[in-house]
């Protein structure tokens, strides 16, 4: 870790998150979970944000919620603050129709783009209805089909209002999870991604199918960054105010994300046993403590004051007890430093974008 800003005099719960007045956000995800404080963090300080979730009673409930706690907190024109985008990560086709939607709505401007919606943990035989694997196509591939019918959008807010973020919530699993494949293998072979076969070289726990959905999770979070890595690479010259910034929010054992670990065959009270002592260990992060790590990259001045624009960034937390005190460059997995693959699996997943949004066309 080289870099590390203290919350104190920039970001802690709420303290120092700029005046967003004018500002458009979308949160993908945010109808729970890390996602819905996210969308406070932000709406709260007056950005207009969309709630990119599928429809759905929880989707209708976030908005009530958030609007009730907006009213509360006495923010002005609450009711024109938050909007519902319907997203459906499931596959290709919706996630660019939702991206569409959003631009047909002519908001003018995209300030702010959060990629948080994310699954974990999903057992290794699931494909989705695009033929990938789900935890690849939700968190990595519908989140680029998404995303890149927004990037004009986000290049001309960058130019117009001299800065814009796209922000991705990866995870640290995509180091500890993810090992050099072995035997001359690809990183990102097509012949897994594209089947429901284990994953070679899982690393595995021994408990039922973890380790190689552990890995596929590991492998969709460091195609995210290895991906949006190329994309601010190619940008930066053109766009040097959009700013593609990847964070980790931390081990939050009290999200839905550990909800797939029930398909293992794990009763209840050894997950319950677990999310605590992982909330003892990991100093009890709330959803809130998760929440600052995407909204620093999202909004925080230090950002631009000190010319971040792209890294792995991650909350400075202590054990025990602790709350998230600051933000740090994060390690990362040394395989994302290889830029070609990530221009590979750039221009591999662009293509399939291209070619199932036509099809659907
Ligand atoms: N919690 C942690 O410890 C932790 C650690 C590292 C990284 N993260 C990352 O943090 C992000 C937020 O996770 P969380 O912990 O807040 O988990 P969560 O409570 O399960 O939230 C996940 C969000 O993603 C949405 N989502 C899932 N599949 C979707 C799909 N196919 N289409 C549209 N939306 C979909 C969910 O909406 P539905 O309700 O409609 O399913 C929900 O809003 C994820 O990217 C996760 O990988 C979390």
């Amino acid at each position: 870790m080289t870099r590390t800003f203290p919350f104190t005099s920039t970001l802690a719960h709420g303290d120092g998150i700029p005046d967003l007045t004018g500002k458009v956000a979308i949160v993908t995800g945010s109808n729970g979970g890390i996602g819905i404080e996210t969308a406070y963090y932000l709406a709260s300080h007056n950005c207009t944000v969309y709630i990119a979730s599928r429809e759905s009673q929880k989707t209708t409930a976030a908005h009530s919620t958030l609007l009730e706690r907006l009213l509360k907190a006495k923010v002005p024109n609450a009711e024109k603050l938050l909007h519902i985008l319907p997203l459906s990560l499931n596959s290709i086709a919706a996630a660019n129709d939702a991206a569409r939607h959003f631009l047909s709505l002519n908001t003018g401007r995209l300030d702010i783009l959060i990629n948080n919606a994310g699954i974990a943990f999903e057992v290794g035989d699931k494909l989705s209805q695009d033929g990938f694997e789900i935890q690849f196509q939700v968190n990595f591939l519908s989140h680029l089909a998404f995303t890149l019918p927004l990037l004009p959008l986000l290049q001309k807010t960058s130019v117009e209002h001299g800065s814009a973020r796209l922000v991705n919530v990866g995870s640290d699993a995509h180091r500890l999870f993810v090992t050099p494949p072995e035997g001359g293998k690809e990183l990102f072979g097509m012949e897994e991604i594209r089947t429901a076969a284990k994953p070679a070289n899982g690393n595995s726990w021994g408990v039922g199918d973890i380790g190689g959905s552990g890995k596929r999770y590991g492998l969709s979070k460091l195609a995210v960054l290895m991906v949006t890595t190329h994309l601010s690479d190619l940008l930066e010259q053109e766009y040097p105010n959009l700013r593609i910034i990847t964070t980790h929010p931390g081990t939050i054992a009290t999200t839905g994300l550990g909800g797939g670990m029930g398909q293992f065959g794990i009763p209840s009270w050894v997950l319950g046993i677990t999310q605590w002592l992982a909330s003892v260990f990991y100093g009890g992060l709330s959803e809130e403590d998760g929440a600052l790590s995407a909204t620093w990259a999202a909004c925080a001045e230090v950002v631009e004051k000190e010319g971040i624009r792209a890294g792995y960034w991650v909350p400075v937390q202590r054990w025990y007890g602790g709350a998230v005190r600051a933000i740090g460059e994060g390690e990362v997995n040394a395989l994302s430093h290889d830029k070609e693959t990530g221009k590979k699996l750039y221009d591999w997943a662009v293509e399939y974008i291209q070619r199932y949004t036509t099809e659907a066309a």
